[in-house]
């Protein structure tokens, strides 16, 4: 098929990859000079996973072009996904402006002289808007132009870090529209995806729309779940992991998104749970649910803080902290919302001196907290010289670091795993008092002391 794709954001651009690799004609439309030249350049302006690889290929072989000129991007498309921002504004409700506007120029190109097209075009919103947005997008533009359109919304469940599998191995695809054309156009388009027929699913605009938020609420209100079952867990001397597997394994609950940790970030859960508050308000009710959800997840990173100074002994002013991850997942250099930002600012606001590493995220964090923070860029030499290290995001990389050696560098040997990914055996073997969350400590050296 003949696709069009405006904006070259995350969400464009992996769609545009994907759909193109999938045997698809695809034209990415990008405004900003700068991203267009990286693309046509060949490159990837963004750091996904085996993205770069698969863009490069389709690029070189012509199945897949950028431009800026939406007119002639559009001039034989049969479908045209809008995957513009959707920006949160001050009161919470959602910015349409930068979705009308694209609508509005896909419209403006496609009429002909009689201020028509010829054939039916289908306008695709990928990007994650309220309940209600895909049906004011399609009386807006029949309003504002006489072109031949129909709307789908399609929300997108990509994690980063894996949107490229997740592209092309969608566990289900949500279709909201009006229109049985519509329905057909989209089992077209994904058919080569589609492996099941029960996961391609069709349903009303609103429903899709509300899919999409009830999607993300669901999976970060396990994630805080959990989190707040590591309090009880500390308390009783329980072990969360153990509880994970021992609740996983119940097919009615299932085993993901349950790891525990010092609170989820990126750019979706945080944003999207807040707009569920949002959205439940302009319904007139208030969500005491999403509403727990965000509270304990920002409870989280201050908690995990709080044990840092307790387990220390000591105030954290004048004490040095590694931090290894900024990143708010392993695999991306994507820092927004990341936990990062909260456990590092609290630990500056209580006088702690921070030095810093990640394996990708340094440089957008160094934006953030500038020299208020010592950047480090090896592992181990951010853990050299510190009281204690505080690892926050779950690179791998992490797990097979030389622990015994790290450990005669530190003034004290104490880790705090705020990911729950290191090995406690490991911690062990090689000195040092290992604090999880929600699971029981490792006290080597203070037992070797009460020994002695
Ligand atoms: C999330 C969803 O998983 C995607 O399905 C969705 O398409 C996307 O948002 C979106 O709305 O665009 P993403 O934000 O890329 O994807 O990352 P996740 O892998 O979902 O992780 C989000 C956060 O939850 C991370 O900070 C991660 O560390 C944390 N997490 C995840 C946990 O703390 N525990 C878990 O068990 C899983």
């Amino acid at each position: 098929m003949d696709v069009t794709i405006i904006g070259c954001g995350y969400v464009g651009l992996v769609t545009a990859t994907c759909l193109a690799s999938i045997g698809h004609t695809v034209r990415g439309v990008e405004k900003d000079a700068k991203k267009l030249k990286t693309l046509q350049d060949g490159h990837c302006p963004i750091f996904e996973p085996g993205l770069q690889e698969l863009m490069q290929e389709n690029y070189a072989s012509g199945q897949l072009q950028f431009t800026d000129n939406v007119k002639s991007a559009v001039k034989d498309a049969e479908v045209v996904f809008l995957c513009v921002g959707t920006p949160s504004k001050e009161d919470g409700t959602v910015d349409m402006s930068y979705l009308e506007q694209a609508g509005k120029e896909v419209c403006d190109a496609l009429c002909n002289g009689d201020g028509k097209n010829d054939y039916l075009v289908t306008i695709i919103v990928k990007s994650t808007v309220p309940a209600g947005t895909n049906r004011k997008l399609y009386n807006f533009l029949k309003q504002q132009s006489s072109a031949y359109v129909q709307v789908v919304s399609n929300p997108e469940f990509l994690r980063e870090g894996s949107a490229v599998k997740d592209c092309l191995e969608p566990d289900r695809i949500v279709i909201g529209g009006e229109s049985p054309e519509s329905f057909r156009m989209m089992r077209r388009l994904y058919d080569p995806l589609i492996k099941r027929e029960e996961s391609f699913m069709t349903m009303n605009w609103e429903s899709a729309e509300l899919t999409k938020y009830a999607a993300n609420s669901m999976l970060a209100a396990r994630i805080s779940f959990m989190n707040e079952m590591t309090i009880l867990c500390e308390h009783y001397g329980a072990d969360i992991e153990d509880i994970r597997k021992g609740i996983g394994s119940d097919s009615r609950i299932g085993p993901a998104f349950l790891r525990a940790g010092c609170g989820y970030g990126g750019s979706c859960f945080p944003k999207d749970v807040a707009a569920m508050e949002h959205i439940s308000k302009s319904a007139g009710y208030e969500s005491l649910f999403v509403h727990a959800i965000q509270t304990i997840n920002k409870n989280q990173k201050r908690r995990f803080v709080e044990k840092i100074e307790q387990k220390l002994g000591r105030p954290l002013a004048g004490a040095t902290i590694g931090v290894w991850g900024l990143a708010f997942k392993a695999d991306t250099d994507d820092i927004r919302e990341s936990a990062a930002l909260d456990v590092i600012r609290y630990l500056l606001d209580k006088g702690a001196h921070v030095k810093a590493h990640d394996f990708k995220a340094m440089e957008h964090m160094k934006l953030v907290f500038k020299d208020e923070v010592e950047w480090v860029n090896d592992p181990v030499s951010c853990a050299a010289g510190t009281d204690a290290v505080a690892l926050l995001t779950d690179w791998p990389q992490y797990t097979t670091l030389p622990f015994r050696k790290i450990s005669a560098t530190m003034n004290a040997p104490i880790i705090f795993d705020g990911r729950n990914c290191l090995h406690r055996d490991v911690m062990r073997e090689s000195g040092f008092q290992y604090y999880p969350i929600g699971r029981p400590p490792v006290e080597n050296s203070l037992r070797l002391k009460q020994r002695v």
